[in-house]
């Protein structure tokens, strides 16, 4: 019998505003009235159904994410949460966090979302500049996103992120520093800092805009690195920092490989079994589909078993992202593996010095981090290696 790993929730809400043009979540642009009760209706009817794979276990945090799940009604917020609670057990000092988009929130659904339960707001900022804000079709300005974590302060929310991307169409070294130190000065409990990737199938990637060089988005991130930790925040992950203890448990169950739940269009979910199998599923992902199969098999789009040859490389991808990476006992323990399936590749990646030679460890180092993908390249199958 293997030890299951803590369990956490995804819960998917797909609407926003607009479409931005360089995303390619599973997000749709509101055409009409926001079917909250219909989707609620549905997610119960999902949590229902799921309930059954996680009996006996706890759920550790929550994450509601999107699309822009501030769209919802705190009163539909609490509906579900309360509904939740019927179907699965969530842990009393569960950590849950709600994606919110400036311009879609004012200070009263902040204390109303509060009072609901969620307890961390994960706040889409991405940029102060008010010409980046138009260029990547966000429906805020610079003022609208000062305020936003100003009433997630006011609303009582002691635990609260800002999202930034940098490396924007047009943007110098300058512009990438002006707006992690206004971030900063928001005093947010947790940075997320992404470089802004062009994803097939948006409007960025059919028609790019002039983007910073990779030297110079390199030296954006240092320089941001730079002005974060000097404002006393750790990087715990690729683009995660944090104050101290600040983490987002539930992305840290995710890099960790834990175990999740996932409710709502096109939600991925990961499950271990107490016989040492690990199961993934994606539920369907258009809208209006899943609200008419949900809580039905037919609502399950994909199902498949990770094989034992794929583990190390999906464990590491996970794992190496995070800057302290993960005990050598949990990358066995998660994935049911024996280390030397790990061994091999571990001990190239040490000779070139892209992973710490900690024994009980497995780690990526500075240089391991910058070269992620070269790094994760070493665990891939050798008959893949050898026809590459
Ligand atoms: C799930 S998304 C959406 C959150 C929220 N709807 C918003 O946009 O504010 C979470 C974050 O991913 C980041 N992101 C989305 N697309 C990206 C891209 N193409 N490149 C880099 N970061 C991206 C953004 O910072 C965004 O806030
Ligand atoms: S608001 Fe967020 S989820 Fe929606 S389209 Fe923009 S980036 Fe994607």
């Amino acid at each position: 019998m293997t030890p299951l790993p803590p369990l956490g929730l995804y819960l998917h809400l797909p609407w926003c505003v607009q479409k931005c043009p360089y995303c390619d979540f599973n997000s749709h642009a509101l055409r009409g009235p926001l079917p909250e009760t219909d989707y609620l209706t549905a997610l119960l009817r999902d949590a229902a159904w799921e309930a059954p794979t996680a009996t006996g276990r706890s759920v550790r945090t929550i994450f509601i994410g999107g699309g822009t799940p501030s769209l919802f009604s705190p009163a539909a917020i609490g509906q579900l949460l309360e509904g939740l609670s019927q179907h699965l057990t969530v842990a009393g000092d569960a950590e849950i966090t709600l994606e919110a988009n400036p311009g879609t929130v004012e200070q009263k659904r902040f204390e109303g979302f509060r009072a609901a339960g969620v307890n961390r707001l994960s706040i889409g900022v991405q940029s102060f500049d008010a010409g980046q804000l138009h260029r990547l079709g966000r429906i805020h300005g610079p003022g609208e996103a000062r305020a936003a974590a100003r009433a997630a302060r006011a609303a009582g929310f002691e635990r609260f992120n800002l999202d930034l991307m940098f490396a924007l169409p047009d943007q110098d070294l300058a512009g990438a520093v002006a707006d992690v130190d206004a971030a900063i000065a928001l005093e947010p409990e947790h940075i997320s800092h992404y470089q802004l990737t062009l994803e097939p199938g948006t409007a960025f990637h059919a028609r790019p805009p002039a983007l910073p060089d990779e030297d110079l988005a390199a030296d954006m991130e240092a320089a941001c690195a730079e002005r974060l930790a000097a404002a006393g925040f750790v990087r715990y992950e690729v683009s995660a920092w944090s104050r101290p203890g600040g983490a987002c448990r539930h992305n840290l169950n995710y890099w960790r490989f834990g175990d999740y739940l996932a409710l709502g269009a096109g939600g991925h979910g990961k499950l271990s079994t107490s016989d040492g199998r690990i199961q993934r599923t994606r539920k369907v992902a258009l809208p209006r589909h899943y609200q008419t199969v949900a809580g039905t098999p037919a609502a399950v789009a994909e199902a498949w078993e990770v094989p034992a040859d794929e583990r190390v490389l999906e464990y590491l991808m996970n794992a190496l992202r995070l800057v302290d990476g993960a005990p050598r006992a949990e990358a066995l323990a998660r994935t049911g593996l024996p280390w030397s399936a790990f061994a091999p590749g571990v001990a190239e990646a040490r000779a070139r010095g892209w992973m710490v030679s900690d024994p009980e460890r497995l780690a990526a180092t500075a240089e391991g981090l910058r070269f992620l993908n070269d790094l994760l390249g070493l665990f891939l199958e050798p008959a893949t290696e050898a026809a590459s």
